[in-house]
């Protein structure tokens, strides 16, 4: 993840901006700059690598301004160099970006036509072309955000500074976190309250959609829709430590927000965005085109991952896939293929099963890749290929961002299997990939149906069973959706293949057993139609997720619809699992449990 810091100070910000990134190094960086309004000019110092190297620039030629934006950035659009590092500058405006903006391609031969001059291959610079050109046609700084905002496609944390404007700053978000630090007579903008704490601990956090004009004397907060909104000022805690709840209640309920921009974070680790074409970091020792069975091994949610990267393996790349829970794969002595692929999957890396497991690949001769959180994990070390998730660190007992970086690694490496093995053309990489660059902004808009969710919670909180089904992809995400909720709510759930209900399931179908039905718009939509048709048949009642053909072609009342954002069919589960956690955490909150830290759990089981 980027980092973003801004001062509307009283003296010189250079050094302060340098200081507050060096507090944003823990989400990974390759560049790093500085950019300052000095007088009537901005005037940028960016520099490849670490802040030291940003810190030897600034020594030899300082940055004098009050007012500045700073950037540590981790390479999306471009690689590390000093060109591509933010801020991004065009005439009369910087700007320094968190996320990824989609549609960068189109809007850059659009403002090229009308003879921008870009300096980098980044996405970012065409936000500061656009701003640009709407000043360069008489806009204020404000009306020239107001009407490019609308035109980003994409889920980003946004900065801006403003030539000839040395008592103004504005900023934006839509799916990356973005701070107001409140200070005396200095106003300040950061990723996070971390970056925030040497100034002040008094922050509000913008809501998605929000954009912000800061001056010394305060802020004003717009929403989407440009209306003036309130955001309540609280008091960070982040001085005492790295990791802070921001203002939620619970880590589990950040880290269900922070997916669209951890998950961001992954998708440009493995792909390559300005061609849109899966790149892997790691030069992987085996080829696909030699292995003959992959098996897949995890433990609890992660295992469910694994089960959805089943379809998608089986589907993309046409190689016969096993998924075994950790602890059933290392006793029962699986027939597996010396060369074959054995792939462990790990939030934490220590999970003692799977690193049993992992053992007894390596064992058998098995090629080993690890898709782990925590790269100085055992897992890791002891895996001969590791693909981090990159979801930062995970704080609740219950994985909810883990689990969907997880979904985004092996959807990358699903697809580069297919393309090694000659199942997928070129085409079809292409059109895959951009299913996946559109998550991240999908996810943000799943994320506007928390209100929903939360009032649905409330009913489920009565509930003594629940009954999870789905088909597909959408199977292992009805057991990730029964495991959620009982293992924070403690109240019983199951997850079903829909087709299996009846055959068994149905006779526990009555009014006091809500149903959750997982079901996009696809294929076998009918066939769960009819599964919801019996369900509603004995009284059930259901809450049904699906896409807006999927609620108009459902022709049961279903308790509750939640109707989700159209989608590329193939990644569903990567954006269904929003709701899933939703209604396990707001549930959970109900029923007043020890949300992050859930009876009888523990983080990471390293033990038997
Ligand atoms: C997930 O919500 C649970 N806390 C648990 O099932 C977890 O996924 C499992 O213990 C595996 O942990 P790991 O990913 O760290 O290996």
């Amino acid at each position: 993840m980027c980092g973003i810091v801004g001062i509307l100070g009283r003296g010189p910000v250079a050094d302060q901006i340098v200081d507050s990134l060096k507090r944003l190094e823990y989400r990974g960086y390759d560049s790093a700059g500085v950019a300052t309004l000095e007088g009537a000019h901005i005037d940028r110092r960016r520099a490849e690598g670490k802040l030291k190297n940003l810190e030897a620039k600034l020594g030899k030629s300082p940055l004098a301004g009050h007012i500045g934006i700073g950037h540590t950035r981790w390479a999306t659009h471009g690689k590390p160099t000093e060109a591509n590092a933010h801020p991004h500058a065009a005439e009369g405006v910087a700007v320094v970006h968190n996320g990824i903006i989609e549609n960068f391609r189109e809007l850059r031969l659009e403002l090229e036509k009308s003879g921008a001059k870009f300096a980098s291959e980044t996405d970012t610079e065409v936000v500061a072309h656009l701003v640009s050109f709407y000043l360069q046609k008489g806009a204020s700084p404000v009306d020239a955000v107001k009407q490019a905002l609308p035109r980003l496609r994409g889920a980003f944390a946004l900065a801006f500074v403003f030539k000839d404007h040395d008592n103004l700053m504005i900023g934006a978000r839509k799916g990356s976190p973005l701070a107001v630090g409140y200070g005396d007579g200095e106003m300040y903008l950061g990723s996070d309250a971390i970056a925030l704490a040497p100034f002040t601990d008094n922050i509000s956090y913008l809501e998605d959609g929000d954009w912000v004009v800061l001056t010394r004397k305060g802020a004003e907060i717009h929403d989407e829709q440009g209306a003036v909104v309130k955001r309540d000022v609280m008091k960070s805690g982040a001085s005492s430590f790295m990791v802070d709840k921001a203002n939620y209640r619970h880590f589990m309920a950040k880290e269900i927000h922070e997916q669209p921009e951890v998950v961001g974070h992954t998708l440009t680790r493995y792909v390559d965005m300005a061609t849109e074409r899966v790149a892997l970091p790691m030069k992987l020792p085996f080829d696909f085109k030699d292995i003959q069975r992959i098996s897949i091994t995890a433990c609890g949610t992660a295992s469910y991952a694994g089960f959805v990267a089943k379809y998608w393996f089986e589907r993309f790349a046409r190689v016969p896939v096993e998924v075994d829970v950790a602890s059933e794969f290392r006793y029962r002595e699986a027939p597996v293929r010396k060369g074959d692929l054995a792939i462990f999957i790990s939030q934490s890396g220590e999970t003692a099963d799977t690193l049993a497991a992992l053992r007894y690949a390596k064992e058998q001769g098995m090629h080993t890749l690890a898709v782990v959180n925590v790269t100085t994990s055992t897992i890791a070390r002891e895996s001969e290929t590791v693909m981090p998730t990159l979801a930062g660190p995970e704080i609740g007992v219950a994985s909810t961002k883990a689990f969907t970086c997880q979904l985004m690694a092996l959807a990358t490496l699903a697809i580069a299997a297919g393309k090694a093995r000659g199942e997928l053309s070129d085409a079809d990489e292409a059109r895959l990939v951009h299913g996946l660059v559109k998550i991240p902004r999908l996810m943000t808009d799943a994320l506007t149906h928390e209100a929903a969710i939360e009032k649905l919670a409330r009913d489920i909180a009565k509930s003594k069973d629940v009954l999870y089904l789905g088909r597909g992809t959408s199977y292992p995400l009805a057991l990730e959706g029964a495991l959620k909720l009982k293992e924070i709510s403690y109240i019983h759930a199951e997850g079903y293949a829909a087709g299996e209900l009846k055959h068994g399931p149905i006779a526990l179908i009555d009014e006091t057993m809500p149903v959750v039905v997982i079901a996009p718009y696809d294929r076998v939509f009918e066939k769960t139609v009819s599964n919801m048709q019996e369900v509603a048949a004995r009284g059930g009642n259901i809450i049904l997720m699906t896409d807006a053909k999927g609620a108009e072609e459902a022709t049961v009342d279903s308790m509750v619809t939640i109707v989700m954002p159209d989608m590329d069919a193939a990644f569903t589960p990567l954006v269904y699992a929003i709701p899933v956690q939703l209604l396990a955490y707001h549930t959970a909150v109900v029923m007043g449990t020890d949300v992050d830290q859930p009876r009888n759990l523990a983080k990471s089981v390293t033990v038997e």
